[in-house]
Parts: C-alpha cells; sequence; structure tokens
C-alpha cells in the first residue's frame, strides 16, 4: 500500500458549514473530508485528513507527513498570511506541497495577498469551493505520477 497523502486544515476550519458561508460555502470539514475520502479511494489512493487551530500542530502534521505521507495538500487559512513556521516546516520535508484555498484570497483584503505558504509549495488552487480540495487531489495524484 502507497503512502497517504495527507491533507492539513488550519484554523477555523473546524466552523465550515456556519462560519461566513456566503464565503466558504455550506459544507462542513467532514462533508469535505468525506468526499476526499470517496474520490481518493476512486483513484485508488488513501488520505489522512486533518485540522488545528494552533500553528505548532499543523507544523508537526507536515512533519508526520514528511516521514508517513506521499504529498501534502493544505488549505492553511489565515496562517497562510503570517507563518513563517509553515513555510518553513514545508521547506524542511522533501515531499511536494500543494496550497489550496475555498476563496480566493487575492481577490479579497490585502492582507490576504501575501501567502508564506506558497513560497514554498509546488503549486496553489484557490476559488473553486469546495472543488479546490478535489482539484487538490488531482494535483497531487499528478505529482505523485509524474514522479513513479
Ligand atoms: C482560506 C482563505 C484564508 O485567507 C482565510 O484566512 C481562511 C480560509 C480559504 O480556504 O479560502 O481561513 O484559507
Amino acid at each position: 500500500m502507497s503512502k497517504p497523502i495527507y491533507i492539513i486544515n488550519g484554523p477555523n476550519l473546524n466552523l465550515l458549514g456556519t462560519r461566513e458561508p456566503e464565503i466558504y460555502g455550506h459544507q462542513t470539514l467532514a462533508d469535505i473530508e468525506k468526499l476526499c475520502a470517496i474520490a481518493a479511494e476512486d483513484l485508488g489512493y488513501n488520505i489522512r485528513f486533518f485540522q488545528s487551530n494552533i500553528e505548532g500542530e499543523l507544523v508537526d502534521f507536515i512533519q508526520e507527513a514528511g516521514s508517513q505521507g506521499s504529498v501534502i495538500i493544505i488549505n492553511p487559512a489565515a496562517y497562510t498570511h503570517t507563518s513563517v513556521a509553515l513555510y518553513d516546516a514545508i521547506k524542511a520535508v522533501s515531499i511536494p506541497c500543494i496550497e489550496i484555498h475555498l476563496s480566493q484570497p487575492a481577490a479579497r483584503e490585502s492582507f490576504r495577498r501575501r501567502s508564506y505558504v506558497a513560497e514554498a509549495a509546488n503549486g496553489t488552487i484557490s476559488g473553486f469551493g469546495v472543488k479546490s480540495y478535489l482539484l487538490g487531489l488531482q494535483a497531487a495524484i499528478h505529482l505523485l505520477e509524474a514522479s513513479a
């Protein structure tokens, strides 16, 4: 069995479903996890799905992915725009990383225009709602198969 794809979610994403639904939609994080698990299984892959509101725990998940996972898909949420620790963690592991967002941060407040994570990631998918996760999965599998 190949190593799992790690899908890591940052702060406040545990509130999806009720959090600003006009921006983030009505689906919960549990709904998104199920959709990703089904899509991955259809394509012959396993996922591990995490969420934390704590920056250091996100660093721990990235480090764990580096030894036990094949690719990282991360929605770093607000830490996208602030976290040198996430940038360093992604740089420190040798597996690929795809940054995803439900919304399109570049089209929102100016403080969302900088992404520290983008500077360490292989690519970014944003603005497609829940579909950003599924596109992220396709991108992850593309990277895995391209390097096989
Ligand atoms: C987000 C965008 C971030 O700017 C924001 O802080 C979030 C969610 C998204 O998925 O659209 O919490 O990452």
